[in-house]
């Protein structure tokens, strides 16, 4: 697929994206002399070593080497792949991908995007409702009762749609939208048969529902009144741009705090996410009310490898922990379970028992198969044979789905525990079951990660040298490919790079060391060409420097030379003619050390 993009649409796509702006959308940058700096988002640190450089358009981090281009840091932040980056980049800056060109493509994305764009305006035009106009009254003082401030309100850009079968759709007509193109937002809804269309959401607090880019591709609409004859929530149908399960509220917000925090905290509805968020626990998204699926498990695993399951204290919410089990299992997140004391929901505790409170339930959140055996044992009885016959099942089909053998032997022993049996026979009773249920599948993950390249040995300081001076100054490439052969670089990644500038400059084609990472896919090699051009100060008499390097690198290839000749030379096995041959040349070479450089022939 990257095949499919030209290199001048890659440029195009780079230069629109100005690394500064997109990486300072993520991260708070700050100004340190022509550069700019942050805490590392790739790694743990406490003081700033990561660096993005406007001029050259690429980051760098000083404390765990990674670097590269706006592509990169696309790839590597929202870890998708070069296609993805490219597209998501290319999406940002308006700028058309060819391979989309074709018309039913095209078509779908103007389909998608006008979608978007009556989202957007709708939750606007809610927004606004909500905040300004007197029928907002009633949404105000309820959500005011409940706890949510003003911030809340407009951080997740909650809203009123008005009490009428008709206002979106008289608004749609006033704005000049298609009815059909209306009905496909799922904002209006048409009768069977009929061409009459009226309004979804009515008199209902609005939640806009936001992609993982913060676009609004749908809405949850919860009633205000206690009224038991309608639904509680009334959410958007599927549409072209909303897969229910594949959207979780509140992730666009809260990405990085996942990040930072190393873990996700699960709830179930909104106003659960919004009183986390108030309780200062940002690191949190919501299924959407419906059961977590597999895709959204993957979609967490990017961010993470740890979620706590912090579902409401009745049966619902607790079996929706036990059902999420298996496609939780099968992403390989590891999973802790935040038992929310009956009656409540996160929402109801928080509110009961304040933030720190919570943050506290949070902490102590139990490993997910010590909350099944609380839960099991609190709900069978032990006193009998069946209830103990049950218990020891459940977890051994649990456990085996883990195919962890010490998750299952820990387990073992503190079942038998519980169950007052010596743990010998829980084992005996968990193999059995091994051997009746169908093998376990291993975790699977759907996007193993690229295997790393074997780490390579560093270049040495003066080959790194050399790779830094032709990068960074764009009138000495033209010299060295002169008077430096590549054969004379030892280190393969160096001297590839270096053979990729000295042909950009034979061609006439050299487009900047940013140009050069985008066509770079090796990860290593990103992180030696951005560790190359990170600059700390100012290189003086770079011309002297390089050419003292490159004489160097000749000579140390000489005496490479030498020595393996000597070793020849004395093996016993070498006939009196060729050693007399190497003695020769080894005295020839001796000789050409000496010399000066001169232009290669
Ligand atoms: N939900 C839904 N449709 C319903 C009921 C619930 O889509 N008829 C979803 C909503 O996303 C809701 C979540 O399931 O936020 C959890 O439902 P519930 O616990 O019943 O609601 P709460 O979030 O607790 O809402 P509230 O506190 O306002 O009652
Ligand atoms: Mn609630």
């Amino acid at each position: 697929m990257p095949g499919l993009i030209s290199p001048a649409t890659l440029d195009q796509i780079r230069a629109a994206n100005d690394i500064v702006e997109v990486v300072g959308s993520y991260l708070p940058l700050k100004r340190a002399g022509a550069n700019f700096v942050a805490l590392c988002p790739f790694h743990k640190e406490r003081t700033p070593s990561f660096h993005v450089n406007p001029h050259r358009q690429i980051f760098h981090c000083f404390g765990c080497h990674k670097g590269g281009d706006v592509y990169t840091f696309i790839r590597e932040y929202e870890n998708l792949t070069f296609v993805e980056a490219v597209r998501r980049l290319a999406e940002r800056a308006k700028i058309p991908l060819e391979f989309d060109t074709d018309p039913r493509a095209t078509q779908t994305r103007f389909l998608k995007d006008t979608l978007l764009q009556i989202h957007e305006q709708i939750a606007q035009r809610w927004h606004a409702a909500l905040t300004h106009d007197a029928a907002g009254q009633t949404a105000r003082a309820y959500l005011e009762r409940r706890g949510v401030s003003p911030d809340a309100i407009g951080l997740f850009r909650l809203g009123y749609a008005p009490e009428a079968w008709d206002d979106t759709v008289n608004w749609a007509k006033s704005k000049g939208h298609d009815l059909a193109l209306l009905e496909q937002t799922g904002l209006v809804v048409r009768k069977e048969g009929d061409t009459h269309c009226y309004d979804r959401f009515r008199s209902r607090l609005m939640f806009p529902i936001c992609d993982e880019q913060g676009r609004v591709v749908a809405f949850s609409g919860r009633i205000l009144s206690g009224d038991e004859k309608t639904a509680k929530y009334v959410n958007s149908p599927e549409t072209p741009i909303f897969t229910k399960g594949k959207i979780m509220f509140g992730l666009d917000k809260s990405k990085r705090a996942i990040l930072d925090a190393g873990y996700a905290v699960i709830c179930e509805g909104q106003l659960d996410l919004i009183a986390c968020y108030l309780a200062d626990v940002r690191n949190v998204v919501a299924p959407q009310g419906t059961a977590l699926t597999a895709d959204h498990c993957r979609i967490l695993k990017r961010f993470t490898d740890e979620v706590v399951l912090c579902f409401d204290s009745d049966a619902a919410g607790q079996n929706a922990a036990l059902r999420a089990l298996d496609d939780l299992l099968a992403s390989g997140l590891a999973i802790r379970v935040a038992s929310v004391p009956a009656p409540h929901d996160p929402d109801s505790f928080i509110r009961a028992h304040g933030g720190p409170a919570f943050r506290d339930l949070i902490q102590r959140a139990q490993g997910f198969f010590d909350f099944l055996l609380e839960h099991l044992c609190a709900t069978h009885d032990l006193a009998s044979d069946r209830g103990r016959l049950t218990v020891t099942r459940v977890m051994a089909e649990a456990l085996h789905k883990t195919a962890n053998a010490v998750l299952l032997d820990a387990h073992a022993l503190k079942t038998a525990q519980r169950l007052g049996v010596s743990p010998e026979a829980v084992r005996a009773e968990f193999r059995r079951a091994a051997r009746a249920a169908p093998a376990p599948s291993r975790p699977r993950d759907p996007n193993p990660a690229p295997t790393e390249a074997v780490p390579a040995v560093a270049p040495s300081s003066q080959e790194f040298w050399l790779l830094k001076l032709l990068l960074l100054d764009d009138e000495l490439p033209a010299w060295a490919a002169l008077h430096l052969d590549p054969l004379w670089i030892q280190h393969p990644l160096v001297r590839s790079l270096i053979e990729r500038r000295f042909a950009a400059q034979a061609e006439g084609n050299w487009r900047g060391v940013a140009a050069l990472l985008g066509e770079t896919q090796d990860p290593a090699a990103q992180r030696l060409i951005t560790e190359a051009v990170a600059e700390h100060r100012e290189i003086k008499h770079r011309a002297e420097q390089l050419a003292d390097v490159v004489k160097r690198q000749r000579d140390q290839y000489w005496s490479r030379e030498i020595a393996a000749l000597t070793r020849q030379i004395a093996d016993p096995a070498t006939d009196e003619a060729a050693r007399l041959e190497m003695l020769r040349r080894q005295q020839q070479l001796r000789l050409a050390k000496q010399q000066p450089l001169q232009a290669l022939v």
